[in-house]
């Protein structure tokens, strides 16, 4: 099998994977980071969303062949102590039910940050909507990326 040189989180990990392999399953089998999830592992849920040079992708995919040398950051990624706003308001706003979706739906709410720091409800839901949930934490979402932002809630509460 090749080995390839992947750069997670500012770090270089080299793995012996077949090029075909997605990268989820390199990022969690081969790398260890388990903070990523898999869910449909057909692009349809989210659960697997990292960063590919900053942007939201998902991992379960992409071929590990297709991301060489491109950083790429995880969940593990976006902070040492759960410190970054979007994990702050995340927390205030007890966002997570069953927290398996929740991963996936922070890197993309933190991908959405980085290009719009003040998001329309719109660009909200645009921006998440194919982050799927199955416990229906959405409108704690909404709230918490909102809360992230800086934007006072609207009188419904989200
Ligand atoms: S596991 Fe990748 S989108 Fe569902
Ligand atoms: S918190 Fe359970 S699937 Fe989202």
């Amino acid at each position: 099998m090749p080995a390839y040189s992947l750069l997670i989180n500012g770090k270089t990990y080299p793995v012996d994977a077949d090029a075909q392999m997605p990268l989820l399953w390199v990022i969690r089998e081969l790398v260890g980071l388990t903070g990523t999830k898999y869910g449909c592992g057909i692009a349809q849920c989210g659960a697997c969303t990292v960063h590919l040079k900053g942007a939201p992708v998902r991992s379960c995919s992409f071929p590990v062949s297709a991301v060489l040398n491109q950083p790429i950051t995880t969940i593990e990624g976006i902070s040492k102590d759960n410190s970054h706003p979007i994990q702050k308001a995340w927390i205030a706003e007890q966002v997570p039910q069953c927290g398996y979706c929740q991963s996936g739906q922070i890197m993309s709410a933190v991908a959405l940050l980085k290009t719009n720091p003040q998001p329309t409800d719109d660009a909200i839901d645009a921006a998440m909507q194919g982050n799927i949930c199955r416990c229906g934490t959405y409108p704690r979402i909404r709230k918490a990326i909102k809360r992230a932002a800086g934007i006072p809630p609207t009188p419904n509460g989200q």
